[in-house]
């Protein structure tokens, strides 16, 4: 992290908005600057007129009585409002003429030589999303009661979303590259009675068996009464009588008529679970009209999206992680933009899956993150070379500081250097984007994700709240509401206002470092707490620690992030093993410990290098002492005061172990 850090602080270089976008992506949100200046103003000093008026263009069955209205940490937005989120993204559209249009395009990994390719209308959607609403309520759920997602990425996950926010039924989605206890931890939070899921799921040719995964949980999880299994992969599974249905029994035989639920302005839309510092993963509550309406303001500003200028728009998230949520599904829909959804991996069957599907869908937008783009890179230029990527207007990045060298190559073998990009800084809680250029307005830096968006008081402060010189690192923090943000930790108020209200009182803290330069321009530093961003998938320290500890053969485990190539940060886990182990202390006890936490959180948790130690050096509160840990795993010399350390021994012995 820190070198990236340096890097950036030298990065000088501006790009002005291009006139290739400027005349070709059809009218500009946001001409220039000063426009922006004006409006961000006004969004910050008078949030009710600037979101009012953005509202106003929703459908809505009673009108709000009051924009905002808080006391912080709570807020209430459009307050005394009802509205439907899946009517705004997709009834609206039918009763405007639309219906015929394209809502989502799908791609499912090539088995064959042609990729499978879905396309579904508004009027598609409206069909599916009403049957599937139908079966959900012919299996019991009710308005409130949580549904857990569990699938990979095929149309019937965003079917299933929709489906939810029709009848007023909380949506909780896992990531389909989650394992077993994962869902055993995240259906129990959320008390949720039903799962729908898929047989498998299509990875490099490979299957994940998503439905096995949903049956080792059930085990644990009596209060499970109903799973619904879409058919993908034909893989062979057990159905189990009376708790398991197949969609393709269930669904198509329901009425397509569905009305929607008329929801209140601050009813739950759905749970999203994430990682902090502390415990297991949070449920991060998202709203209705709030949620809804900042997604999909901050995708039509941020992306520039305008209906029938020939807009495609890919992102490349996976829909069970926020970006999912907000910019393939719930921000793009309202915008009347086709939104790719796409199934398998960037190097299947080949290196440029990507690229050749920029092509075959003459794709405008294309938003991924750094890690992608760094994979990119050591693939080779070749790739994108052998694609006609004409159609590209528009690039972005989510999920973690983007280092300039992956900016520039982005910028030249993507965007063939006339493309804008779009640096976007957010979080799980956040709902949408909080800093990010404009384009066709904001000259952007490599590295930097520039200005705040509107409505959002970013600020970098110290401890006291006090905004900090410009170039001095601090804490970023937003100082008022915003309509997107969240509205709790589900089930847990306590664990809200400690992690995100108290440090700095009265101010939301995002966990991130930050600057903010001359310009005022803002540079992410990383995170200060125990969250590490692998390949933009954000892991808690804790959550590892604690999938090693659970293998008999460890009693201690401490887990810091270390510089990564490709994935940003890697994961490095220091064990003290067990005296009573009786092994070898071996390649083959650290492939078995890869393969523990793989099993017990995914593989996205597995470690990149293991490290057996007799003790972890800790404080003498008992405090394990991570940054000492992370030069030992970086191999630097630590420049850290080790007075407080319990036991020198241990940081002696460490160094020894140093093959
Ligand atoms: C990091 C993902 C720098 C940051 C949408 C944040 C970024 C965490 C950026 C949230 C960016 C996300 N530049 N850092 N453009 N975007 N991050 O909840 O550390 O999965 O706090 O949301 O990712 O991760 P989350």
């Amino acid at each position: 992290m820190s070198d990236s850090i340096t890097s950036m602080l030298q990065e000088n270089r501006l790009f002005e908005p291009s006139e290739h976008f400027r005349t070709h992506i059809g009218p500009i949100a946001v001409p220039d600057l000063k426009t922006y200046h004006e409006m961000y103003r006004k969004s910050i000093d008078d949030p009710g007129g600037f979101w009012g008026e953005i509202a106003k263009d929703f459908d809505w069955y009673q009108p709000w009585e009051k924009v905002v209205e808080w006391n912080l940490p709570d807020a209430k937005w459009f307050v005394g409002g009802t509205t439907n989120v899946c009517a705004n993204c997709v009834d609206r559209q039918i009763k405007r003429g639309h219906g015929d249009e394209l809502a989502i395009l799908w791609e499912g990994e090539p088995c064959s030589p042609d990729p499978e390719i879905r396309r579904l209308t508004y009027l598609d959607l409206l069909r599916e999303v009403s049957q599937t609403a139908n079966a959900l309520k012919s299996m019991g759920v009710k308005r409130g009661d949580v549904v857990t997602i569990y699938m990979g990425m095929v149309p019937e996950l965003a079917i299933a979303m929709l489906a939810c926010a029709r009848i007023g039924a909380p949506h909780s989605v896992i990531f389909g590259g989650f394992a077993s206890p994962a869902i055993v931890d995240r259906v129990q939070d959320a008390q949720s009675k039903i799962i729908i899921t898929c047989d498998g799921s299509w990875r490099r040719g490979q299957i994940v068996a998503l439905k096995k995964n949903v049956d080792d949980a059930c085990e644990k999880l009596p209060e499970v009464k109903n799973v619904l299994v879409v058919r993908r992969t034909q893989s062979p599974i057990t159905m189990h009588a009376g708790r398991d249905h197949w969609w393709h029994d269930l669904v198509p035989t329901q009425s397509p008529e569905c009305p929607c639920e008329e929801m209140n302005s601050e009813d739950l839309l759905f749970l999203l679970y994430t990682s902090g510092s502390t415990g297991k993963p949070k449920g991060i509550c998202h709203t209705t009209a709030g949620y809804m309406i900042y997604t999909a303001q901050t995708a039509r500003v941020t992306f520039n999206l305008v209906p029938k200028h020939n807009h495609v728009f890919f992102c490349t998230a996976d829909i069970g992680w926020i970006t999912g949520h907000s910019y393939i599904v719930y921000g793009m829909l309202p915008n009347r933009v086709p939104t790719i959804m796409y199934e398998g991996a960037p190097n299947f069957p080949a290196e440029d899956r990507f690229w050749s599907m920029v092509a075959r869908h003459k794709v405008t937008h294309f938003y991924t993150a750094p890690t992608a783009i760094r994979a990119f890179m050591k693939w080779g230029d070749e790739h994108p070379r052998k694609h006609d990527l004409s159609s590209l207007l528009l690039l972005g990045t989510v999920g973690e500081p983007i280092n300039p060298e992956a900016w520039i190559w982005y910028h030249q073998n993507i965007g063939q250097s006339r493309c804008p990009i779009v640096d976007t800084m957010w979080q799980t809680e956040t709902g949408g984007h909080i800093i990010t250029p404009l384009p066709g307005c904001t000259p952007t830096v490599p590295g930097s994700c520039t200005l705040p968006a509107f409505g959002i008081d970013a600020a970098v402060v110290n401890e006291k709240g006090e905004e900090l010189p410009a170039n001095h690192g601090g804490l970023l923090v937003i100082r008022r509401p915003w309509p997107g943000m969240l509205r709790g930790i589900h089930g847990d108020r306590a664990r809200f206002i400690e992690t995100y209200w108290t440090k700095v009182p009265g101010m939301y803290i995002a966990g991130d470092g930050a600057r903010r330069d001359e310009r005022g321009y803002f540079w992410i530093m990383g995170r200060i707490d125990d969250v590490i961003n692998v390949s933009g998938h954000r892991l808690g320290t804790m959550e590892v620690e604690s999938a090693l500890v659970s293998h008999p053969a460890v009693v201690e485990a401490a887990v810091v992030g270390i510089p990564h190539e490709i994935k940003g940060t890697g994961i490095a886990a220091f064990v003290t093993l067990s005296p009573h182990f009786k092994g070898a202390t071996d390649d083959s006890l650290r492939k078995q410990l890869m393969e523990h936490v793989t099993k017990e959180i995914g593989p996205i948790a597995r470690p990149d290098m293991i490290r057996f130690t007799m003790l972890l050096p800790k404080t003498r509160s008992g405090k394990i002492m991570r940054r000492l840990l992370r030069d030992i795993a970086v191999g630097k010399e630590s420049t850290q005061d080790t007075t407080t350390l319990e036991d020198f021994n241990a940081l002696a012995k460490l160094r020894e172990s140093d093959e």
